[in-house]
């Protein structure tokens, strides 16, 4: 769990960051509707999440550096029993303070009313620019308001700024309570994925496969996938964001598993492709190693000091180096990198940032150049490849088969380590993982 503490100097530390005449305002998710009546699961918004802890729909924070009546404000509903009949406990104004470290609570419906006094006299609003909300259109009005008032000598801020840059330059570097929940998130998940391997069997259906990963996240008390499941059998792997997860399992194809759970707002993100009988064909098999000496390559270049694109780059030359042994692509190695025919068949990145959400925030680059790999920092490692069923530039052999290993990456002092290592990987380790059903 992040302590109070945490919340409490992350919330410093973007106090610090922001400046004396700043303020900062952030809106918490709304509930969203599934149909009818019925909510989606409430999910707050990750932005929120860090800065509060606070998990509830109707809530808005401001962040005064300096304010002598508190730095931190919250908005939220009022505790009301009659509310608590249906849907349970909240917080209200009381627990708003005593829980979640707000140093004054108001009712949620008092925020456009107090705000513009909150502002007055600071000359830069950062909010989310990202959000697709009302709380840009609301900043304005507040700012409206206090213009109004510059006769009177108001002063109303004259500056907005992301919020994002300065939160989510905080959020790319983990600390190590972050990082426990991580861990967490990445074993249960990793046991997900065993389990569906020691499962999966031809004739079932890639859902009854997904019943089997959420069994073990919700068995360990993870309520939620990070992402759906992606359960993808045979050509359905070629499908990048396959969801569907309603096709047979047939003897002779692989099974791409992609699927991940979150911990207390923590993700995983985990691959794994394996064939659904166990043994790998031949052609199967090329392509599996492939991807598998792919992630190596790429992994080799994770540590302190290595730029963001260098993982990548070593997986393209892997990858374009095999398919050309292969026969799947015919040139030159520098000439097929450079004009990037390993597209067809791997078409998107070796990886992203992985936190709070799933492609977590963070610049990949920074004054126009790939970022430099820093510890505490953490990412995917995937690489893929996608024959598609209908190529036919290559031999019929090698069509529909669709391959991805990833796995997620903690960069330490001394290089990396891998989270989710525990997942079998290596052909021999699946073989006889799945020998043992
Ligand atoms: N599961 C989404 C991704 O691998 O990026
Ligand atoms: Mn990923
Ligand atoms: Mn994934």
């Amino acid at each position: 769990m992040i302590s109070p503490r945490e919340f409490h100097t992350r919330r410093q530390r973007l106090l610090r960051r922001i400046g004396k005449n700043a303020a900062a305002v952030i809106a918490g998710a709304p509930a969203a509707q599934r149909n009818r009546d019925v909510d989606f699961p409430y999910r707050q918004n990750s932005d929120f999440h860090y800065l509060t802890g606070f998990d509830e729909p109707e809530s808005l924070a401001f962040f005064l550096p300096g304010r002598s009546d508190g730095e931190f404000v919250l908005f939220c509903r009022e505790y009301d029993p009659k509310q608590a009949v249906w849907t349970g406990h909240h917080a209200g104004l009381e627990g708003a303070r005593r829980d979640h470290g707000a140093d004054q609570a108001h009712p949620i419906g008092e925020v456009d009313k107090l705000a513009p006094g909150l502002l007055e006299g600071r000359t830069r609003i950062y909010f989310p620019m990202e959000a697709e909300n009302d709380l840009p259109a609301r900043v304005q009005g507040w700012i409206r308001t206090l213009r109004a008032k510059a006769r009177s000598g108001v002063k109303a801020p004259d500056e907005l700024v992301a919020l994002e840059k300065p939160l989510h330059e905080m959020r790319l570097f983990k600390s190590k309570g972050e990082i426990a929940l991580m861990r967490e998130a990445a074993r249960v998940s990793v046991a997900a994925h065993r389990r569906a391997l020691r499962a999966s069997r031809p004739g079932m259906r890639e859902y009854q496969i997904e019943a089997e990963l959420l069994h073990e996240f919700t068995l360990a008390g993870l309520r939620a996938p990070a992402y759906p499941s992606i359960v993808a059998a045979g050509r359905n792997a070629c499908v990048l964001h396959y969801t569907e997860n309603g096709a047979e399992l047939k003897d002779g194809d692989l099974l791409l598993i992609d699927a991940g759970a979150e911990h207390e707002y923590y993700a995983a993100d985990i691959t794994r492709t394996f064939p659904i009988n166990g043994r790998f064909s031949p052609e199967q098999r090329a392509i599996y190693q492939l991807v598998l000496d792919a992630q190596a390559s790429a992994l080799e270049h994770i540590r302190p000091g290595a730029r963001w694109n260098e993982p990548h780059d070593a997986a393209v030359r892997t990858l374009t180096k095999g398919l050309i042994g292969l026969g799947l692509l015919k040139g030159k190695l520098d000439k097929q990198i450079e004009r990037e025919k390993y597209k067809r068949f791997f078409m998107h990145r070796t990886g992203h940032w992985l936190g709070m959400d799933v492609h977590d925030v963070g610049d990949y680059k920074v004054e126009d150049e790939w970022r430099l790999l820093e510890p505490g920092m953490t990412l995917t490692v995937e690489p893929g490849l996608y024959i598609a069923p209908d190529c036919d530039k290559v031999d019929k052999k090698w069509r529909g088969i669709g391959v991805r290993i990833e796995d997620d990456v903690l960069v330490t002092p001394a290089g990396h380590e891998v989270l989710t290592a525990d997942a079998p990987k290596t052909v021999a380790e699946i073989e006889a993982c799945m020998g043992t059903r």
